[in-house]
């Protein structure tokens, strides 16, 4: 990334590790924020107590419905999980639309959407007449007393449905499914139960995706809104609220004010907004758009498609940042928006790119390594040895992404050892262990 008159609009959005290191303590502070009884009713970062106390143990057992909403893709999964010389699982799935007018429409319609979509997919598997338990990955962020309740705080992306916030969401999905028993967990929570299905270290859940978001296991003594001082339990960061409070006001810059003004959510997620793919595209855009009006790029074309909100998408940066054909990906999508680019603007909307998307990896490198100082802090020890399970299309989707997350984590880290794990099948089979290890504790106190 090196120095071109480009820059006067993007030096502000690269950080030395200084600033990546203050961000890391600010971020250490608002997790404290969250976890005590008398800061957590003014904190930003809401860390939520999720009642999951371990990760899979190798003996759950059973078959489950999962269903998976929140992210790009509405999924209902089968999951089924048994013993025979080992512990095995079988996933089928189907990905159903949920049109926009649904996610925008009353909280009603949208739950008598899932259960209708839930009412084909049982068909489709001849389990119509089963009463499997089901597992609810709801990526949003909810208030838990227990694992079969969450009271949705606020929607955040994509999802403004009337009627929900405040509510009960299990509630209102027993109430359209006609059903008892649903199990609710976050996806960063199932994306950690998911990879710590296959290693046992894992106790960090990630999805850089459509938002951003991470879950960690910290140590019942240091949760104050919880009952008990034995063992562990999964908390739900929501990190893509820091900086609601102007903490990052430092580092936001006026292409982060505007996409904050045009979304669905002003003044919330601010975090999520600098990093996550919902948005990613749509800076870039703005920030060719402003370079375009100042002669800088595209001999100062501005055309209609090049002004249309959501016409650069995040899989198109992705898409531009390849190392091969990168440079005639962004000729052709720059071509689609009308603006006639030659090479060096292929070149400079490149470098755009880069320093959006490389910000974003910074910043999550930053929020995920005070998670790990606190694991380490937590456990006394010099190094820490830890599995982050991560998900989401960002991450799986972006040329470099990981790589950079990975790199800048060890650097910013030096006293750790992480391994990434990818979670290859989604939060399904995740929400299906926790689903499996509730119905055994039911079952055990009847
Ligand atoms: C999926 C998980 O794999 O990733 C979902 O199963 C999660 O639970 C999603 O929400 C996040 O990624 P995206 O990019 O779809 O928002
Ligand atoms: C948003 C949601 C959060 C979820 C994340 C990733 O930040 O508030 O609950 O985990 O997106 O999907």
């Amino acid at each position: 990334l090196g120095d071109r008159p480009i820059d006067k609009y993007l030096y502000a959005m690269r950080f030395s590790d200084e600033t990546l290191l203050d961000i890391m303590n600010r971020f250490k502070r608002e997790m404290e924020n969250g976890l005590g009884k008398d800061t957590n009713p003014t904190a930003t970062v809401k860390m939520l107590p999720t009642f999951v106390r371990s990760i899979p143990d190798g003996s759950e057992k059973g078959d489950f419905i999962a269903l998976d909403l929140g992210g790009s893709n509405f999924r209902i999964l089968r999951v089924k999980v048994s013993h025979e010389k080992r512990q095995t699982v079988q996933m089928e799935s189907q990905i159903y639309d949920t049109p926009e007018d649904i996610m925008h429409g009353s909280g009603t319609r949208l739950f008598d959407h899932v259960a209708e979509c839930l009412g084909d997919f049982m068909e489709k598997q001849k389990i119509k007449d089963k009463k499997l338990p089901v597992g609810f990955t709801f990526s949003f962020p909810c208030a838990q007393t227990k694992l079969d309740e969450g009271i949705l705080l606020t929607w955040t992306k994509r999802f403004k449905a009337s009627g929900v916030e405040g509510a009960d969401v299990v509630k209102l999905l027993n109430k359209a499914i006609k059903k008892r028993g649903v199990i609710l967990v976050n996806d960063t929570v199932g994306t950690m139960m998911t990879c710590g299905f296959d290693d046992q270290r894992c106790e960090v859940g990630i999805i850089i995706g459509t938002g951003t978001n991470a879950c960690y296991m910290e140590e019942l003594r240091h949760i104050d809104l919880v009952e008990g001082d034995e063992g562990r339990m999964c908390i739900n960061t929501e990190w893509g609220a820091f900086g609601d409070d102007g903490m990052l006001e430092d580092i936001r810059t006026e292409f982060d004010r505007e996409i904050d003004r045009g979304s669905l959510n002003p003044g919330k997620q601010l975090f999520e907004k600098m990093v996550s793919g919902m948005y990613m595209g749509e800076l870039v855009r703005l920030i060719l758009v402003k370079m375009a009006k100042e002669g800088m790029l595209f001999e100062g074309r501005i055309t209609p498609e090049l002004l249309t909100k959501g016409k650069f998408e995040t899989k198109h940066v992705s898409a531009i940042e390849k190392t091969k054909e990168g440079l005639s990906k962004a000729k052709e999508i720059l071509t689609r928006l009308g603006v006639e680019p030659s090479h060096e603007d292929c070149v400079a909307v490149q470098h755009v790119c880069a320093v959006v998307s490389f910000r974003s990896a910074n910043l999550i490198a930053a929020t995920l390594g005070a998670i790990l100082l606190r694991l380490k802090d937590n456990k006394g020890s010099p190094r820490l040895r830890t599995t982050v399970g991560v998900d989401g299309s960002l991450y799986k989707m972006h040329p470099h992404y990981a790589r950079r997350l990975h790199k800048t984590v060890r650097r910013l880290v030096p006293e750790s050892d992480v391994r990434f794990l990818l979670s290859e099948s989604g939060s399904g089979k995740g929400a299906a262990m926790v689903t499996a290890v509730a119905y055994r504790l039911a079952e055990q106190s009847r």
